[in-house]
């Protein structure tokens, strides 16, 4: 079975998404992770010729989805951490927008979900890369909820950004991601929409969960 989510920034997809892959024993793939691994190189190695990096980045994922490393430049860097930094949150909206990149991490996450039970998120799960899987959801919050949420995540961390800067940097990621020419942030036709303002992960999780019993049940 294919679960495609998609989403904006801190609507709660990554959590959800492993409470059902524990769960039901789906793999799951975070390709927000893949592009913010690409921001990473680009940051770290370079912008230039960043399509050809990005083709030569193998992606290693681990402890289902808890864990990402990459072999680069004949290196395993493991980003699980290194991708979550302010920095690379701000970056990623660009690395994104580029045709090429999309092209070659789009064939890797089709090939990760073929023959196993896969849930998937992202910005164009539901309408790019599996247009044809068998529960879609677009899952969103307002952006204020959403930038509690993620700011939460930093709380008693010492190098936390202000509440202010994390709202900004949802809304100005809201506008790239939703604008942009390339496989834009949209609700597909077909995706069944969970606004999750006011709701707790459990609540989210039971709904995905409940549409996932009905279509094993038929
Ligand atoms: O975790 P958060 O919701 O902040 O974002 P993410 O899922 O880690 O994705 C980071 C960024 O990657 C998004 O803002 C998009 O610009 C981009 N992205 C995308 O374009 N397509 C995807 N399938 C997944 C992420």
């Amino acid at each position: 079975m294919q679960v495609a989510i998609d989403g904006p920034a801190g609507s709660g997809k990554s959590t959800v998404c492993k409470i059902i892959a524990s769960k039901y024993g789906f793999t799951y793939i975070d390709t927000g992770a893949m592009y913010r691994s690409i921001a990473y190189v680009a940051e770290n190695f370079g912008y230039d010729d960043i399509e050809k990096k990005a083709a030569e980045v193998e992606f290693i994922l681990e402890d289902n989805g808890k864990k990402i490393s990459i072999r680069y430049n004949g290196e395993t860097i493991d980003l699980t951490t290194k991708i979550r930094t302010p920095e690379i949150s701000s970056k990623v909206a660009f690395i994104a927008s580029n045709k090429e990149i999309r092209k070659i991490l789009v064939a890797k996450q089709q090939s990760y979900a073929k023959g196993c039970d896969v849930i998937m998120e992202g910005r164009d799960i539901t309408t790019v890369v599996l247009p044809e899987a068998d529960i879609k959801v677009y899952l969103t919050a307002s952006p204020e909820e959403r930038a509690k949420r993620r700011y939460k995540e930093w709380e008693n961390k010492s190098d936390a950004p202000k509440f202010e800067d994390v709202l900004k940097d949802i809304i100005k990621r809201d506008e790239m991601d939703t604008n942009r020419a390339e496989s834009p942030l949209m609700q597909a036709r077909d995706a069944i929409f969970i606004d999750t303002t006011g709701l707790t992960l459990e609540q989210v999780s039971d709904k995905i969960g409940e549409l996932i019993q009905n279509k094993k049940n038929k």
